[in-house]
């Protein structure tokens, strides 16, 4: 009997960092992937299916509008209870610091099945920075029996927190899989990404962290205003996020103006299309910090504590946070100074060759033993 992985996809990171190793998981005998999908995010996922050629065998539709983490969370695990109860599972896959990751692993748990952790022993140090995500990856790998770090860093974060040695294997982030396999994709770019003028330069923004909603956002909102007025060659694309606690003050603040293009989420192909042709980027994103270094882009981290130190090693990341004064600097000198965007540029991307799901797959493959 062949061995059966049951992966977890909740959100937009999800579904892009796991689709790849359920790609290889399918492409590995002995193995069977099973793909449940919490429903959330269902707007951004559709093409991401799509995209990478998923169909989820569950769909948990658990979405509500405005919904809290309670309910959120209260609903997952309920959904995540009935899929167990159906299927027969030898292993429980989650990624990331999602509130799926963390309850996917915590349903393997009161199911006695062992779970794997990918994109494992990330730390801020930080409980509520970023919120609730510091908490569920931490919580995700307290249950978590194989560790899939990206880096070694994240690797002696774990080995820190007493996590074994032979429970552990560095992998690089998957995110770099799914990229250069998105990257051979054919696509034809929507009409959200603007055209540019000759000499004219596109930046791209994306900003959804909850410890960011409110005042934070407004000042971040000042900023890139700022921004586009001191620089008439600058043009902004800011792909929203559907958080209502986004959208509203996004529209508010940055609605009108001419050289600010406000859109609803892109699809992955097109916000890749959108990085190749920008500039830099302005963004709170997890996963854009990852794949911006492979396409040599720059990215100011609009957080005040990332828990990806490896970027600001590398110098492909810079922490400006939401003060306006920090962002406006930054940009400004990416805009004027070549060798403060060629700082930026110059070293390898940090995260990962592409191979990290053959890695994670032949470590699952030693850790169940052959088919039985
Ligand atoms: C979630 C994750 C976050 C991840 C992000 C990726 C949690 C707690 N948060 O944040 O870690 O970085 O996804 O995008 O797991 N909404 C829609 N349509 C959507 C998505 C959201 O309408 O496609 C609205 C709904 O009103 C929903 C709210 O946004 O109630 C919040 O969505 P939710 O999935 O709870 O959290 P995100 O902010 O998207
Ligand atoms: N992304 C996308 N469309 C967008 C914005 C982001 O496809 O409009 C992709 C991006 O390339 C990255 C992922 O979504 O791979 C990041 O998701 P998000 O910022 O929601 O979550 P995080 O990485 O912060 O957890």
């Amino acid at each position: 009997m062949a061995k059966r992985l049951l992966f977890v996809l909740g959100t937009r990171p999800e579904i892009i960092k796991l689709a790849p190793v359920i790609r290889c998981a399918r492409a590995t005998p002995g193995l069977e992937a099973v793909v449940v999908h919490t429903g959330q995010h269902r707007e951004l996922a559709a093409e991401m299916f799509q995209v990478f050629d998923l169909r989820p065998d569950h769909d948990l539709a658990v979405m509500e509008p405005d919904q809290t983490l309670f309910s959120v969370s209260a609903r997952i695990l309920d959904g995540l209870a009935r899929v167990f109860q159906q299927e027969t599972v030898d292993l429980v896959v989650v990624q990331g610091d999602t509130t799926s990751a963390f309850l996917g692993a915590l349903a393997g748990y009161y199911s006695h099945i062992p779970v794997a952790h990918v994109e494992a022993g990330l730390r801020t140090n930080d409980k509520f920075s970023p919120f609730p995500e510091e908490m569920n990856r931490r919580l995700a790998g307290t249950l978590a029996d194989l560790h899939f770090p990206p880096t070694a860093r994240a690797r002696a974060n774990l080995v820190r927190e007493g996590v074994a040695d032979r429970r552990i294997l560095v992998t690089g982030n998957t995110v770099i899989d799914a990229l250069l396999w998105a990257l051979e994709l054919p696509h034809t770019p929507s009409a959200a990404i603007p055209d540019l003028k000759p000499g004219e330069r596109l930046v791209l923004v994306t900003t959804h962290r909850r410890e960011s909603f409110g005042e934070p956002h407004l000042r971040v909102f000042r900023a890139l205003r700022e921004l586009v007025d001191r620089f008439p060659e600058v043009r902004l694309l800011f792909p929203v996020h559907p958080n209502p606690n986004v959208r509203a003050q996004v529209g508010t603040h940055l609605g009108d103006h001419p050289r600010i293009h406000l859109c609803a989420p892109l699809g992955y192909l097109d916000f890749l299309h959108a990085m190749k042709r920008s500039f830099f980027l302005l963004s709170d994103s997890g996963g854009v910090q990852e794949e911006a270094p492979t396409l040599k882009k720059p990215v100011l981290v609009l957080r005040d504590v990332t828990e990806r130190p490896e970027g600001l090693e590398s110098g492909a990341l810079q922490l400006v946070g939401t003060d306006p004064e920090k962002i406006l600097g930054a940009a400004t000198a990416l805009l004027t100074d070549p060798a403060a965007y060629a700082a930026m540029t110059k070293n390898p991307n940090p995260y990962g060759d592409g191979k990290a799901s053959e890695r994670i797959i032949e470590r699952i493959l030693a850790f169940l033993g052959p088919p039985g």
